[in-house]
């Protein structure tokens, strides 16, 4: 639990925050009891573009106690209340996510989702940019998230450590189940047979790097062989707490950039490839996320209205 506050004070948090924006949203009836939270990722802010701009009500991260601020170029840092698609699902839209590379404890980084949880909502949209590790890979492309790997979980920076609060959930909780398949069902259907998409829909491992560096071309390597198709710097965090809170997971990445594995150039030998061949940058993940933002909006739009 909380690495700097008690789990009480935590709790505390939670329940000022919740009242906050109960108060702030109570007043409209159609958003008081949002059934989604959709996670923006870098460049994907866009998604709450969708919602009927009539229904929309904003709250920024400074005005709710306990919510940390985005520090990041891309993310926004506010929450946006809103109806979407034809069925006017009231949905919560998180633009803006925080990072454990920003500095910020995982008690914090997924308070946003406790906070959720406790409005109401049943079901988590995660979305990210992500760096492809899979070979087969190409910028561009989506990956459905179907497992992960938590490296920084594994070595004991995990968001569950600590006195479990067992309001939410179990001292063990499994993971084995975390990405719903049903849910992922639901969105290939939609991308592929309603909206007909032709961006490519790979299904892989997301695996979770604390960041804030991208990847050498070793660490590339290294996770590729550690099974992951994907590399990013947040999201497991997210989904490891919402499954704490019950909630139904559905993830996906957007492929902005291909991780680089091969060797760098020699020092002893003739090169056919520059040193900078490849480098991953923020500006090329803003960029790529731009383009294939339309699409990850379409079929989050189709989902929700189908839950
Ligand atoms: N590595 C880690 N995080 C990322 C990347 C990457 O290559 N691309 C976008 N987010």
């Amino acid at each position: 639990m909380a690495e700097n506050i008690s789990v009480e004070e935590y709790l505390q948090q939670i329940k000022h925050a919740t009242a906050i924006i109960e108060s702030r949203i109570g007043g409209s009836s159609e958003l008081k009891h949002p059934r989604v939270m959709i996670i923006c990722g870098s460049g994907l802010g866009g998604i709450a573009d969708t919602l009927d701009p009539s229904s929309i009500i904003e709250i920024s991260y400074s005005e709710i106690p306990g919510f940390k601020t985005s520090t990041v170029q891309g993310h926004a840092g506010k929450l946006v209340f809103g109806l979407i698609g034809a069925n006017k699902v009231p949905v919560m839209c998180m633009v803006g996510r925080l990072h454990f590379y920003e500095g910020y404890t995982f008690q914090q980084t997924t308070f946003p989702v406790r906070v959720a949880s406790k409005i109401g909502v049943s079901t988590v949209i995660v979305t990210n940019a992500a760096g492809g590790i899979n070979a087969e890979y190409k910028a561009g492309e989506l990956m459905l998230i179907e497992d992960h790997i938590n490296f920084p979980g594994l070595a004991g920076w995990h968001p569950l450590r600590g006195p479990n609060m067992e309001e939410f959930g179990p001292r063990f909780q499994p993971l084995s189940d975390a990405y719903d398949h049903e849910l992922r069902k639901l969105f290939v259907t939609v991308a592929k047979d309603e909206l007909k998409l032709t961006r490519k829909i790979n299904e892989g491992t997301y695996f979770f790097a604390a960041g804030p560096t991208f990847e050498s071309r070793a660490e590339v390597r290294l996770i590729r062989t550690l099974g992951g198709d994907a590399v990013g710097m947040s999201t497991v965090p997210e989904v490891i707490v919402a499954r704490h809170c019950g909630l139904r997971v559905l993830a996906l990445s957007l492929i902005t950039n291909e991780g680089v594995g091969e060797k760098p150039p020699s020092a002893l030998h003739e090169n056919p490839k520059a040193l900078d061949e490849g480098m991953a940058s923020h500006d090329e993940v803003l960029e790529t996320a731009n383009e294939a933002s339309k699409d990850v909006q379409k079929i989050i739009e189709s989902v929700v209205n189908k839950l």
